[in-house]
């Protein structure tokens, strides 16, 4: 079985096909660069650069995995959560695939392709406890199978990416601000300052981050005159800055995981596995902090390799076959969605529940 999966949520335009073989038989990522002027991503320019490439995208995923388009079983969209615009975009590109070659259309939950890609290259078995963090995203989640979440906690503010971001913007460093934060933070001192860690001891497995960024901008202001904008700080204390916001997140990321992972163990015995997935899951840090809280709690720990955690089309791709083996296909009339919680979805047999086979 051979699935095409489109990406266009954000701003990484891309395209990816993969085999139930779990072989990736091409992979084409274009990261939109006219943001960094900005600082963020802004919708409008991000929809239509996706309009302007999508089809050279696809085009160059067939070329580079050597087969034709009639030769896929399935063509798969990220059909939200994201940026309107851009899910457009890509959703009426795989329908107007799917129609053309008379082949089933998948919408998948972009959400779905981060949880579920450490399928395809680690094995991972159902069912498994995963940290979703990403720009717009941050939760922990029993992953039961596809479609079928449980979700035990989330941030009840920022994403963890968002506040990676956000610092890197008060520093200066630039967007995306997670990957240059944890550069600086790589030659800074993690012990220099106390940060708070909000929501500890909550006794739930909820996240909170605004707190923490508050700290770190209360932190810049006391270096000059209050006006964050024209503070440019040493480069020695933009690392230490960076080292205790990191270090801090991670703790804050490990303590509500320690006490899912208790959940986890208690109420799936069978499960084995825990997983780190979204953009933030590229953190080094982040990763061998979790490998060895799996080792401590017997788990076996799992990451997609560094460019399958930012936004691509293999992770796409990938879910969409996963649904689509399980029977669970989408009509062409599936309406794109800003917003689709991923354990929103009821548990289905195939062919039911207005899934059809
Ligand atoms: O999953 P993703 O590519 O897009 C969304 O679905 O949001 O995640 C992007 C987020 C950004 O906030 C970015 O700063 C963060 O992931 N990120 C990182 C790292 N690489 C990307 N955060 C921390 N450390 C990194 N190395
Ligand atoms: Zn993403």
């Amino acid at each position: 079985m051979i699935v095409l999966g489109i990406e266009s949520s954000c701003d990484e335009t891309a395209a990816a096909i993969v085999s139930d073989k779990k072989e990736i038989l091409s992979e084409v990522v274009l990261s939109q660069e006219e943001h960094k002027l900005f600082g963020g991503v802004v919708p409008e320019i991000a929809a239509r650069s996706h309009l302007d490439h999508i089809d050279d995208i696809i085009a160059q995923a067939f070329e580079r995995a050597k087969i034709k388009p009639k030769d896929i079983d399935a063509v798969a969209a990220a059909s939200g959560p994201g940026l309107i615009g851009g899910v457009v975009v890509g959703v009426m590109a795989a329908k107007a695939l799917a129609l053309a070659l008379n082949k089933p259309f998948v919408a998948v939950n972009h959400l779905e392709g981060h949880a579920l890609v450490s399928r395809l290259t680690n094995d991972v078995e159902y069912p498994y406890l995963l940290l979703l963090v990403s720009g717009g995203h941050c939760q922990i989640l029993v992953v039961k199978g596809p479609g079928d979440y449980q979700r035990l906690g989330t941030t009840i503010d920022d994403a963890a990416g968002e506040a990676f971001d956000k610092v890197a913007k008060m520093l200066k460093l630039g967007y995306p601000g997670g990957p240059m934060v944890e550069k600086m933070a790589a030659i800074g001192d993690e012990n220099r300052f106390c940060l708070p860690h909000p929501l500890k001891g909550s006794g739930d497995c909820n996240l909170s981050f605004s707190g923490l960024k508050t700290a770190v901008r209360k932190i810049i202001e006391s270096y000059g005159n209050g006006d964050i904008e024209e503070q440019v700080l040493p480069r020695k204390d933009v690392a230490d800055i960076c080292a205790c916001f990191q270090k801090t997140a991670c703790e804050c990321l490990l303590d509500k995981l320690e006490m899912a992972i208790e959940y986890f163990k208690k109420n799936y015995p069978k499960g084995k596995d825990i997983v780190v997935a979204g953009g933030v899951a590229a953190n080094v840090y982040l990763r061998e902090k979790m490998q060895n809280l799996a080792n401590k709690k017997g788990l076996v720990f799992a990451a997609p390799p560094l460019r399958l955690c930012t936004d691509n089309g293999v992770m796409i791709a990938w879910a969409g076959l996963e649904r689509f083996q399980k029977g669970f296909v989408d009509d062409l009339d599936f309406k794109p969605r800003p917003r689709w919680p991923l354990d929103s979805e009821a548990p289905k047999a195939a062919g039911a529940g207005g899934v059809k086979a």
